[in-house]
């Protein structure tokens, strides 16, 4: 069988990162393309991950390219382009300049490789994933934002740290927007399939959902420049796994929400099956009175970013 191409749109951070990591899975043929002035560093960036490849031994094809023409017939777009947060700055400050370079990338997936599964990662991510799908026209479950996968990391690490166990028996969901309306569902998480409130205290349970909400930002401000790129492109990583290997893994990601939940004919954060057909479904339950308030309150702040679309 054919490797799977894999086009990662966005050298900096998080898409070197990212593949590095997909390399290291020998999930496929990867080209990472940024701004043509760029080309030389991205064709550096592979040279310098093929030499891990006799430690890894990964068989996959690497090209950098300053050049979006060169993701054409990808089976997987991983979409890091744009500018990430400096310090005081919100993920909504970054729509002006993101939406730019998002109509433009969206574009081009359109013409070069409208069957692909598009994994996008600029913020503002929910208005983002939006606007991608307002311009690339691709069938909704082609496509997913990823923000879930990486907010529900770390409610997932931080409730490890506290319990002091394995963060591999931790299971727990994060619902919403990509903000600090955000959704940790206390009452899906567990430890070793334990409820943690039968294991940690309410402060301490406060404190991780918290923090879960504010990680984003305080890597922001000790980082000084760039936001949170490793645990970013594990997340996306784990996206496009589940896509190429056919997983169907539950991801909570940003996908298109037909009455789901209430939400209708938006792009947010709900549990979501990723397999081979991209999106496959969306896992729906009942939330509580309390959970879908706070669902609404995020799925509100998710609008009024998607309001400023039309007149940016
Ligand atoms: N086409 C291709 N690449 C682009 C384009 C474009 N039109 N516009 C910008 N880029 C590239 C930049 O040149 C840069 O190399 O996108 C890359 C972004 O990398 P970083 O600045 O290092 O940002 P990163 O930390 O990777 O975050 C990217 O993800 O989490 C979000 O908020 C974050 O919006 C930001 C995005």
């Amino acid at each position: 069988m054919a490797r799977k191409k894999i086009a990662l749109v966005g050298g900096g951070q998080i898409g070197g990162i990212l593949a590095l990591i997909l390399a290291q899975k020998s999930l496929g043929d990867i080209v990472i393309v940024d701004l043509p002035e760029k080309s030389g560093q991205m064709r550096a960036k592979m040279l310098d991950i093929m030499a891990c490849a006799p430690q890894d031994g990964q068989d996959a094809e690497l090209m950098g390219s300053g050049d979006i023409a060169d993701i054409a017939n990808a089976d997987v777009v991983a979409i890091t382009a744009g500018v990430p947060r400096s310090p005081g700055m919100t993920r909504e400050d970054l729509l002006d300049i993101n939406l730019k370079i998002i109509r433009h990338v969206a574009q081009a997936v359109k013409e070069h490789t409208p069957n692909a599964f598009v994994v996008i990662t600029t913020n503002p991510l929910d208005s983002i994933v939006y606007a991608f799908h307002q311009t690339s026209g691709l069938p909704y479950t082609q496509i997913a934002g990823m923000a879930g996968a990486l907010d529900t990391a770390r409610f997932k690490a931080f409730i490890a740290q506290a319990a002091g166990v394995s963060v591999k028996d931790v299971a727990c969901l994060v619902m919403g927007g990509h903000g600090p309306t955000m959704v940790p569902l206390v009452r899906t998480a567990t430890i070793g399939g334990v409820p943690i409130q039968d294991i940690l205290t309410t402060e301490q349970i406060t404190e991780i959902v918290e923090h879960t909400r504010n990680a984003g930002s305080e890597i922001v401000k000790l980082m000084e420049h760039g936001s949170a790129f490793y645990s970013a492109a594990a997340a996306v990583a784990q996206m496009v796994e589940a896509f190429i290997l056919d997983k169907k893994r539950v991801i909570p990601s940003a996908v298109y929400c037909q009455g789901e939940f209430g939400i209708q004919d938006y792009f947010v954060g709900v549990p979501a099956v990723i397999g081979a057909k991209g999106v496959e479904s969306i896992v729906e339950f009942k939330l509580n009175q309390a959970e879908q308030e706070m669902l609404d309150v995020t799925l509100n702040a998710v609008k009024s970013s998607i309001a400023k679309l039309d007149i940016i």
